[in-house]
């Protein structure tokens, strides 16, 4: 009697964990798609949100037998705001994976919750060397400030630069772009002065007096994605264009999604970065004329193929896991490789950050807009920070 009741129960028991198994199983997979849709950021929000929109509409709503669910949510740029949103998706929404973070503050707010919950965290954005290092639950698909920079300091030393001024946004990002090219290039010989701009609401006409009084080769200039417009404006107004000041740096500042808007001021500026919509190859061709095609003509910059290629990295992730989260899935993303509209790419295992090229380009007109044109590629470059630590 005794026995049977008890064997009653575990049956029961066992129904119910079956049943909750196969609900669970046809229960959609979340992820939730943190970004700044409004404020001065918005265009970095814009643009991750139109490339995460178009992956999924390329390569559909199911993956390992799973509907995928986004849920997009507006930080606003505040990194409180994010960590909040980030709170609610895991306790309220149980999402499997966050995405996005448009700036180094935002993606560092919530990576204690990303451990904690054991929930992926998908840097499509912010570029920070250290952000990996704040979770092991965090991978990143954008770059790092120190790989794209390193290059610039070897191409402007090749080029016979003596003197260069860097002016950078003042915060993770900017610091890390300053310390990288200032090492790299006195390394080599140059000299350099370093001026830091704040991030909020930059004025940047005192700052350019100064480079116009320093009368160096070159002005090094890191803003973030969206602000390079308003930085060019200045540099115009100061008439630095006519001080035969070259203007060089990460690419941030010729963004091309801003880009064709700047003018003829902004030919000749020689950057380094890891993408141009002119990359030239079949993936990124296919990319570019699919993505102006579902956004009114709008061209995708480095934030989209960030957006685009995380997409991407949770997608194959989830095959290998068949469906699974947590530690599986952060673990089936290490080592994964694949082509992206910016070339041949990679996620080291040891960092968790992408492995990818990093190209030199001169702002020139192609058929009557402007672009990033490449003309030299530095191949498989990882971040030299962490490079640096690991020897
Ligand atoms: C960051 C933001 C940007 O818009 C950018 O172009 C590079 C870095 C950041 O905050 O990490």
């Amino acid at each position: 009697m005794l026995r049977r009741t008890f064997v009653g129960i575990v049956s029961a028991a066992a129904v119910t964990a079956a049943l909750g198994g196969t609900a669970l199983a046809q229960e959609a997979l979340k992820i939730g798609l943190i970004l700044p849709m409004t404020g001065p950021f918005a265009s970095t929000g814009r643009q991750i949100e139109a490339a995460v929109k178009l992956y999924m509409q390329q390569n559909g709503d199911t993956v390992a037998g799973k509907k995928i669910q986004l849920i997009v949510k507006d930080d606003t740029g505040v990194a409180d705001v994010t960590k909040r949103l980030a709170q609610e998706l895991i306790v309220n929404d149980k999402i499997a994976v966050m995405a996005g973070f448009g700036l180094t503050p935002l993606a560092l707010a919530p990576a204690p919750l990303a451990t904690q919950a054991k929930v992926p965290e998908v840097v499509m954005a912010a570029a920070t060397s250290t952000i990996t290092e704040a979770s092991p639950f965090i991978v990143r698909t954008s770059f790092t400030l120190p790989q794209a920079t390193v290059p610039m300091a070897e191409w402007a030393s090749k080029e016979g630069l003596k003197k260069v001024v860097t002016l950078v946004s003042d915060y993770g990002p900017g610091i890390d772009a300053e310390k990288a090219f200032t090492g790299a290039f006195t390394s080599k010989g140059g000299t350099v002065e370093n001026l830091r701009v704040p991030l909020a609401n930059p004025d940047f006409s005192p700052f350019l007096q100064k480079v116009a009084d320093a009368k160096p080769d070159a002005l090094f200039v890191f803003v973030p994605s969206g602000v390079g417009a308003q930085f060019m404006k200045q540099f115009v107004e100061r008439g630095l264009d006519k001080a035969g000041i070259k203007l060089i740096g990460p690419g941030d500042v010729t963004d091309d999604d801003i880009l064709n808007g700047m003018g003829d001021v902004a030919l000749g500026a020689i950057t380094t970065q890891h993408y141009s919509a002119s990359h030239d190859s079949p993936e990124n061709k296919a990319f570019v004329e699919a993505f102006k095609k579902a956004n009114g003509g709008m061209r995708p910059n480095f934030m989209a193929v960030g957006g685009y290629d995380g997409m991407h990295l949770i997608y194959e992730g989830l095959k290998k896991t068949n469906g699974a989260g947590g530690q599986a899935l952060i673990d089936a993303m290490k080592g994964l490789s694949w082509t992206s509209p910016r070339g041949p790419v990679s996620i080291d295992p040891q960092t968790r950050d992408i492995v990818q090229n990093i190209y030199v380009r001169k702002v020139e007109r192609k058929d009557g807009e402007l672009y990033n044109v490449e003309f030299a590629t530095i191949p498989n470059v990882k971040d030299p920070v962490k490079a640096a630590k690991a020897n």
